[in-house]
């Protein structure tokens, strides 16, 4: 019946000989052991061997330290600490730092067997429960030991009674026994200095020690400070983090909890990162006590455009749906893009593209772009999607165990942009306005680079442009004094405008129209004045992003200005605009021969310009 070419049966008759372990040599050697007597002896075999999945868990992806720690972060809140503190601690000569990671809660503690059962993988008191935040029994683990081979736990729910469990890979590695069994917690008074200091004595960062407010002075009594209950997850000489230096731990940890546990944080959680405390920072700029507030900025907040919940399907075939709450805000662009270009970056950080912010039972999974449901327009920093879900679409979300991120399911996407699209397009449209407007009273009080070649070059053209009637001439002053009511940019005096009208022949003027040409000339006083439609895909396509390129500032880029046409421009937008100063300056000459002349060049403008807009959207 069994015939030898077949593969299986081939296995069958190796499997029962002796069996061969091709293990590395720095593998546990307690699994070695137990996985050599189990095969011999055809024990029993147990669903997971502890020695070896010890040690791979410790793989389980967490993308950075930071999010790691959160895991404990999320666990704190659940038990309901009103004070979380996270610790990077490092000792040692440069080159060779160790650093020890803590996380610190007040929170409801853990009494014996809870603590015993949290330390085993699976164990939780939350299984699957989709109202908190975590789910499966994993995180504290995984989280601890993709840091640090060790888990050190102390938990208490009396002053002075403190409970610990250890997780140590290497130990449960050299285990002998087929099934690792946990040990009951240890009880102690004290903590041990090593994890006591981390309380009562202050960290090598932030230097300035006066920024560090330590839970407890050296000469406090600590189990008192520690009070009726709460949590210690310490992780001694962690060797995988991503960052050598506690500065730089420190500084990632506070900037992406304060954004992470904003609302926590706003609802009164105390959250320090090596003692500093850290403010929520708010990406929609909407909550009332966010970092941001207390910048020196007016207006302060964004303001809500749209604030709607929208049903969502469970799966993509369910019946069932579960709403989500979709909120719009609207930057102050018209005040902040006028703050220094220090504080929109550094201070308020408009541009650091969290567009969207979704975030499920109140802790955030994802801050970023989502070019599918917005656009890749620089007017696209001015305004913040957030979205409110609940645990009951993780799967819709793509939610990941460790919360690192969603991967939202096709149908979602739709439903989502279904049901914003129409205002996100109502949004953009009104951003690029009131940008087109900013960039030319941006301009300054003189002719740019462009309009002054143009003027330069009048002398050597063939052809005369420029001749004033005498009355023109004789009320020159005047006129243009008129003229420059209609081009004068919100930052400039008309006085200003008056010299800048004075010293150059030629002017660029925007205007933001969407039934009008691409552009328009105008030739009065002696001026040739071209207007450019900033509605039109002309612009948009075209002449923005050069005028952008002119600035060293790629196109699309990160820049929150539309147009601003400076004074000092160069390349090829200098080039363009010299294109429409010529097609201006000729336009102008030829309508002024005579009636039908001028009808034909502006049937031409027209005709060129709707069919350039076809052609460019087309
Ligand atoms: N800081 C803490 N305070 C109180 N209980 C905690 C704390 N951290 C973890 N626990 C307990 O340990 C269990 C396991 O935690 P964890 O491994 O993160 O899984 P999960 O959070 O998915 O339940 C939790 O269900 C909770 O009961
Ligand atoms: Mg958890």
């Amino acid at each position: 019946m069994i015939e030898t070419e077949n593969p299986a049966s081939a296995f069958a008759v190796l499997a029962s000989e002796e069996p061969a372990l091709d293990w590395s040599t720095d593998a546990p050697r307690g699994g070695r052991a137990v996985m050599s007597r189990i095969l011999k002896e055809k024990a029993t075999v147990p669903l997971f061997f502890a020695q070896t999945l010890v040690q791979s868990l410790r793989d389980v992806g967490y993308d950075h330290t930071t999010s790691a720690l959160c895991e404990h972060v999320d666990n704190a809140i659940q038990a309901g600490a009103k004070e979380v503190r996270v610790f990077f601690r490092q000792t040692g000569k440069k080159g060779e730092y160790r650093i020890d990671a803590a996380v610190y809660d007040d929170g409801r503690g853990m009494s014996p067997a809870v603590l015993k059962v949290a330390t085993s993988f699976g164990g939780s008191l939350n299984f699957n429960n989709r109202q908190g935040i975590g789910r499966f029994g994993m995180g504290m683990k995984t989280a601890a030991l993709s840091m640090s081979p060790v888990m050190e736990l102390y938990s208490w729910q009396e002053a002075g009674a403190f409970y610990n469990m250890t997780l140590d890979v290497e130990a449960i590695g050299k285990e002998r026994a087929n099934l690792v069994a946990l040990p009951d917690p240890t009880l102690l008074s004290d903590l041990p200095d090593e994890v006591a200091d981390l309380l009562r004595r202050p960290m090598s960062c932030p230097t300035d020690r006066t920024e560090q407010l330590l839970l407890a002075e050296p000469d406090d009594d600590l189990a008192e400070r520690l009070g009726r209950s709460g949590t210690i997850v310490y992780m001694p000489e962690c060797d995988r983090l991503t960052f050598a230096k506690a500065q730089t731990l420190v500084d990632h940890a506070t900037k992406e909890m304060a954004r992470v546990y904003r609302r926590p944080i706003g609802a009164g959680l105390r959250l320090f990162v090596n003692n500093r405390r850290v403010d929520a920072s708010d990406p929609t700029y909407s909550m009332p006590n966010a970092r941001h507030v207390k910048l020196d900025i007016i207006p302060k907040q964004s303001r809500l455009i749209l604030a709607k919940p929208v049903p969502v399907r469970v799966h993509e075939n369910s019946e069932e749906t579960v709403p989500i709450a979709i909120k719009i805000f609207r930057l102050p662009i018209e005040e902040w893009s006028k703050l220094p270009r220090k504080i929109q970056r550094n201070d308020l950080r408009v541009f650091e593209g969290n567009t969207v912010s979704i975030l499920r039972n109140g802790r955030e999974v994802f801050a970023g772009p989502m070019t599918k449901i917005t656009t890749r327009h620089s007017v696209t920093y001015w305004y913040r999607i957030q979205i409110d879900i609940p645990g009951d679409l993780d799967e819709a979300f793509g939610i990941s165990s460790n919360k690192q991120g969603v991967r939202l399911k096709g149908y979602v996407e739709e439903t989502i942009k279904s049901a914003i699209g129409e205002e996100i397009t109502r949004l953009n449209d009104e951003l690029k306005r009131v940008q087109a407007e900013m960039a030319a009273e941006r301009a300054p009080a003189k002719p740019t680079t462009s309009e002054a070649k143009a003027a330069e070059a009048d002398p050597f053209q063939r052809t005369q442009a420029l001749l004033l009637t005498p009355e023109e001439e004789a009320q020159l002053e005047e006129n243009l004094r008129g003229l420059a009511v209609t081009l004068r940019r919100n930052n400039e005096t008309e006085d200003e405008t008056l010299e800048r009208i004075k010293a150059s022949p030629y002017v660029i003027a925007f205007r933001h129209d969407e039934y009008w040409p691409f552009y328009d000339v105008q030739q009065r006083f002696g001026r040739v004045i071209l207007t450019l439609n900033t509605a039109h895909p002309f612009f948009t396509l075209l002449y923005e992003p050069l005028s952008k390129l002119g600035q060293g500032v790629e196109a699309g880029a990160d820049d929150a200005a539309g147009v601003p046409p400076p004074t000092e421009q160069s390349g090829p937008i200098v080039a363009l605009d010299l294109v429409l100063l010529s097609l201006a300056r000729t336009q102008g000459r030829l309508a002024g021969t005579g009636e039908d002349a001028r009808k034909l060049l502006d049937l031409m403008r027209r005709e060129w310009s709707d069919t350039l807009r076809v052609q460019l959207t087309t």
